[in-house]
């Protein structure tokens, strides 16, 4: 059977450093707070207005396309996961192949919105191209510019301490070696809690979902309004046009899916949890990597945390520490690499794959 393989990956960091030191002068937050909490000590911020969600994805995917043995104009498909993208619309796929150069009109580009799980889904549907034959070699991008939209105000310190700017990138091939692989991928989704981690303007909601779930917020327009008010200065006022997230919903939904998610896997391929040779979770918050570490019996060098150097880069998370893991030698040809990620949505996955 044709199975799909990581045939190449590439990463991208901007080089400006933001410590929590820093953040600690323009919003009222601690070094100690922030460490204690999420274990981040600083992250990453693109240069604004010279690089984009998309620019850097373009910086990762050139390394991922090098990596595997193929001249961009190999590509036969784009997949781009980002929250943060560089257009409301067109999406970043367009974006990234005009950065890249691709003039060639014969392939797709394709965008997709799930956040810290976007990769993993992104993966999922490469793998699926590829074994059915249809695609040789796909770019799969997770890129973040997450800096350009927060709040730096004490008002969205819960929020924009733990996030971080980032590219990563992967070209999906066929293999026909014996074993080696993406094994499974295994995707869920459950969109009851969908505004606990969330970034709802501007949209055009007009106040619907609040209306059926009986919240009262005002958004500065009146019901006559509804449908007409895509944003208005009220919402920009009233910081209703940055993320938002109820961190100990989210933590405590994430510490029993990341498990849950790896073990239907591994029931899937018949493997077990001793089999993992390493595990690199998306980067949410370093005490729930060290939960679900403790969960699956792993030791400290079998899981691969960044969120240390770069806070959390979504949907750049898992190519990123993927990258790292792959250049430091911590991934070798055989090993089996386990991927999980959970995020808003609520949107999860994981992956195995044979390196
Ligand atoms: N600096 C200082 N204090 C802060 C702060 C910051 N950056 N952010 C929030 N606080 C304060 C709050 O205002 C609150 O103060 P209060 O008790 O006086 O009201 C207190 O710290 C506790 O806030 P809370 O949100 O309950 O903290 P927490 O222990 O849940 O930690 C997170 C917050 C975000 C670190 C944690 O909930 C988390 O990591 N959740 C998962 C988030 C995640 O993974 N998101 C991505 C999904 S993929």
């Amino acid at each position: 059977m044709l199975r799909s393989k990581i045939g190449g990956i590439g990463h991208y960091v901007p080089n400006n450093v933001v410590t929590n030191n820093d953040l600690s002068k323009v919003m009222e937050t601690s070094d100690e707070w922030i460490r204690e909490r999420t274990g981040i000590q600083e992250r990453r911020y693109g240069k604004k207005h010279e690089e984009t969600t998309s620019t850097m994805g373009a910086r990762a995917a050139e390394i991922a396309i090098e990596r595997a043995g193929i001249q961009k104009e190999d590509v036969d498909f784009i997949i781009f996961a980002t929250l943060s993208p560089d257009y409301y619309f067109p999406g970043c796929g367009v974006l990234l192949q005009r950065e890249l150069g691709i003039t060639n009109t014969e392939i797709g580009a394709l965008d997709i919105r799930n956040q810290c799980s976007g990769f993993i889904y992104g993966l999922s549907i490469a793998d699926q191209f590829v074994r059915t034959g249809m695609y040789k070699n796909v770019l799969l991008v997770g890129a973040e510019m997450h800096s350009m939209g927060l709040d730096f105000s004490t008002r969205g310190r819960n929020v924009t301490v733990i996030f971080g700017d980032g590219a990563g990138a992967v070209v999906v091939q066929p293999t026909e070696k014996e074993g080696q692989g993406i094994l499974t991928t295994k995707l869920h989704s459950d969109g009851t809690y969908a505004e606990k981690l969330a970034f709802i303007n501007p949209g055009s909601h007009g106040g619907y979902h609040d209306k059926r779930l009986e919240r009262e917020i005002d958004y500065g327009f009146s019901d006559a309004e509804y449908g007409e008010i895509f944003m208005n200065e009220h919402m920009v006022q009233n910081a209703q046009i940055y993320p938002n997230m109820e961190g100990q919903f989210v933590f405590k939904l994430a510490v029993q899916k990341f498990p849950e998610v790896i073990m239907e896997a591994l029931a899937t391929t018949g493997l077990e949890k001793g089999d993992i040779d390493m595990m690199v979770p998306h980067q949410a918050n370093l005490r729930i990597s060290a939960f679900v570490q403790k969960k699956l019996g792993l030791r400290d060098d079998q899981v691969w945390n960044n969120i240390q150097k770069y806070g959390n880069t979504t949907a750049a998370s898992i190519p990123i520490a993927l990258c790292e893991a792959y250049e430091a030698g911590a991934v070798k040809e055989g090993d089996l690499v386990c991927l999980a990620a959970f995020g808003s949505g609520f949107t999860w996955g994981s992956a195995l794959i044979r390196w």
